[in-house]
Formats: C-alpha cells, structure tokens, sequence
C-alpha cells in the first residue's frame, strides 16, 4: 500500500496503522505504542484490540465516514475497559474537552466501570454509566437532545434487536450507528455465522435502518461483521 489514506487533525491512517493525537499527553491506555514529534503526541489504535479500528483498516469505503464528527455526543454500549473510547475521546473531546464532545459509555460490568472512571477521571467528557445497553430508559437521560453516533459491541444473545431499540431510542435523525454483531454470542443456527449476519441484514433492513456497508472483520476478529448504519 504506502500511501497515506487519510489525514485530518486529529486521526491518521497511515498505510495500515491508525493513530490519534493524544488527548492525554504520553499516558498510555492499554500499552499502546506512542508517536512524539515536536508540538504532538500521538497513540497507535491497535486493531486487534479494537473492532472500530479493525473496520477502518477492512472498510471498502471511506475509513472516516465510520467516526463521529469532533464535538459530538456519542453513546458507545459495551464500553468495557476503554481501549476504543481513548481513541474517540481522542478525536471528538481533545485536551480537557477543548471540543465539547460527549461519550456516553455504557457498561453492565462494575469491573469495567472501575477502569472507565479512571479513565474519566483523566479525560474529561468521558461519561461512564454501570448500565444495561437492554435498558435505555435508565440511562437516555443523559442525552436529553438525542445522540449523533452509537457503537454496539455487547457480548451477549439478542445483538440486533438491542441495537434496534437503542438507536431509535436515543439518535437524531441522519445520525450513524455502527453494529459489532458476534456470531459466536448469538443462539445456535444451523447455517452457522454466515446465517446469522444475514438474518441480522434483514432485521435492521426490516426496521428501516439503512446498512451503508456490512464490514467482515477476519483477519482482526474471527466470527464478527461490523454493520455501518445510518439512521433516518
Ligand atoms: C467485547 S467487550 C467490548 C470491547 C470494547 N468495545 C472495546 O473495543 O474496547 C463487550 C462488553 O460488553 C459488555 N456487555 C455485555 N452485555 C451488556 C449489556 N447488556 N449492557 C452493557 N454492556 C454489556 C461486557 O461487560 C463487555 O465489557
């Protein structure tokens, strides 16, 4: 490859290695290799680590039309540790949230609440929230005027329909949403993940979601589609 595939102040794709400028200085989120030159610090987004990376580097399209604009309020379900926010606060808060950006970050788990309030504590506009991604109502309130852009990557049966509600629940109108469906998390079926990933294109098709593009993650993360979607 060898070119630059793109290039904006904040995000870089270089070749195959993604890295964002850093919001927090030369702290490290999870290991991950650091980039200084003169006037900035930038973390390498490992796509092993991350399904949202992973899909940059695998989509057919253009890899920033998958991340949230800079300044936007954002729900992410399935927050867990917080690789993948580091990246998007990165992006859509900057240095003490000198963009104003929102990340709603939903996880069932008290282990992984721990780590986000950590993190948090360090960047501010991170919002985390020991949550269920099933039940919004608990948690809607926290975006009174609706969300611009959702991320699902919750391990567990039912992916789709989660998803379902939760982007009717919570976005504005033209806003993005992106699927992370897991074959393996959903119930048996007999054509196996190919099956699944198709049943999944039929019921967001069928709930009036429109799919821009179905990304398959192999090579990153075995048995996992990514769904880039737009909500009307
Ligand atoms: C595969 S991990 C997500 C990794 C994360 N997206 C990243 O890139 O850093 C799945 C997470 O979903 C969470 N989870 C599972 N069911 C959930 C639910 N119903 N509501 C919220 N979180 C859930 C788990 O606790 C776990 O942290």
């Amino acid at each position: 490859m060898g070119r630059i595939t793109f290039d904006s102040p904040s995000v870089k794709l270089e070749n195959r290695a993604i890295w964002t400028l850093s919001a927090d200085g030369s702290n490290k989120v999870y290991g991950e290799t650091i980039r200084k030159n003169r006037k900035s610090i930038w973390r390498r987004w490992d796509p092993f680590r991350s399904k949202l990376g992973a899909a940059m580097i695998k989509s057919k399209n253009h890899p920033e039309d998958l991340l949230p604009e800079i300044g936007s309020t954002i729900v992410y379900l399935g927050a867990a540790h917080g690789t993948t926010i580091s990246h998007i606060h990165d992006h859509i808060c900057g240095s003490f949230n000198q963009n104003n950006g929102r990340l709603i970050s939903v996880d069932i788990s008290p282990r992984c609440l721990r780590d986000l309030n950590l993190l948090a504590n360090r960047r501010p506009g991170i919002i985390p929230v020991l949550g269920d991604a099933r039940k919004f109502e608990t948690w809607s309130h926290l975006i009174p005027r609706g969300a611009d852009w959702l991320f699902q990557d919750v391990s567990q049966a039912g992916q789709v329909d989660i998803f379902i509600k939760a982007c009717k629940a919570c976005l504005k109108k033209n806003s993005t949403a992106l699927l992370s469906l897991k074959g393996a998390s959903e119930r048996f079926n007999q054509g196996g993940d190919e099956a699944i990933f198709l049943e999944t294109e039929k019921k967001l098709i069928d709930s009036g979601i429109k799919i821009v593009e179905s990304i398959g993650l192999s090579g990153f993360e075995e048995q996992h589609m990514l769904f880039h979607c737009k909500i009307n």
